[in-house]
């Protein structure tokens, strides 16, 4: 675990910043903190603080403002946040003007959209729905990336998740094996795995092979469009 870089993160509303929160802490191996929680520690110890939380009437939750109040000049930070409006606008200011008086350096900002049934998104149900999505968490990883290197994973190593499952509806007739064009399963004792999910292409052919409907097969666009490139380049099978 990181023992010098914190990120606190104040979310009231719908959970929206602390999925940029998690992003970032698993890149770069650090502790999440609730506002709340910041307040009972001594945070000096940390040379790096990442601050954030939901955008709530222009500017950040007060807990992160106190917060802010409390940081000395040989810290640096990094402010991030969720907003429901179409633009971020001005509202990492007040934060920005906190930090500024107390000498800390700002060493970057980044702010998604959030889910938000505030004001006129009563109309529609809520707006934003699904945000921040997957694309905006490999954002936000790429982003601590950038500011922060010296403690970045190596995202290229890091398993992008698990794209195709099988479930226990599964009889292992072997039937996917067959069909599939890029040997992504493999039937070990009567049990399929989808061991090469990576190479998956979306072509569908073993969900349509499968007599118990038990594979699902899930990218998101952006993932779709990793394995389109990574694929790109072959002239066969
Ligand atoms: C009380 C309240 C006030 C809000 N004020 C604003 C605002 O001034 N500007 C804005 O863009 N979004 C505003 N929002 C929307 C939130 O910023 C947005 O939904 C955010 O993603 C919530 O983050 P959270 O789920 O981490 O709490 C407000 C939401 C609430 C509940």
């Amino acid at each position: 675990m990181n023992q010098e870089a914190i990120i606190i993160c104040e979310t009231i509303y719908h959970g929206n910043t602390m999925k940029l929160a998690k992003a970032m802490a698993f890149t770069i191996n650090c502790e999440i903190v609730s506002a709340q929680q910041a307040l009972t520690m001594d945070l000096s110890k940390f040379k790096v603080v990442g601050l954030g939380s939901g955008i709530y009437f222009t500017s950040h939750h007060p807990r992160i403002m106190e917060i802010g109040r409390q940081l000395n000049a040989e810290q640096k930070t990094f402010i991030f946040s969720t907003h429901g409006a179409p633009f971020l606008g001005r509202y990492h200011v007040p934060l920005m003007e906190v930090l500024k008086k107390r000498n800390v350096e700002i060493i970057g900002e980044f702010s998604s959209k959030g889910f938000d049934c505030t004001g006129p998104f009563i109309i529609i149900n809520g707006g934003n729905k699904g945000k921040p999505n997957e694309n905006d968490e490999r954002k936000a990883m790429r982003f601590i990336t950038k500011i922060l290197p010296q403690y970045a994973k190596d995202l290229s190593d890091v398993p992008k998740g698990h794209f195709v499952n099988v479930n226990e509806a599964c009889v292992a007739c072997g039937l996917c094996t067959t069909v599939c064009p890029m040997n992504v399963f493999s039937v070990k004792e009567h049990v399929v795995q989808a061991q090469n999910d990576q190479n998956c292409i979306h072509c569908s052919l073993c969900q349509k092979a499968c007599p118990s409907q038990a594979i699902s097969i899930k990218h998101s666009f952006f993932e779709a469009i990793k394995i389109a490139q990574k694929h790109a380049g072959k002239k066969n099978l």
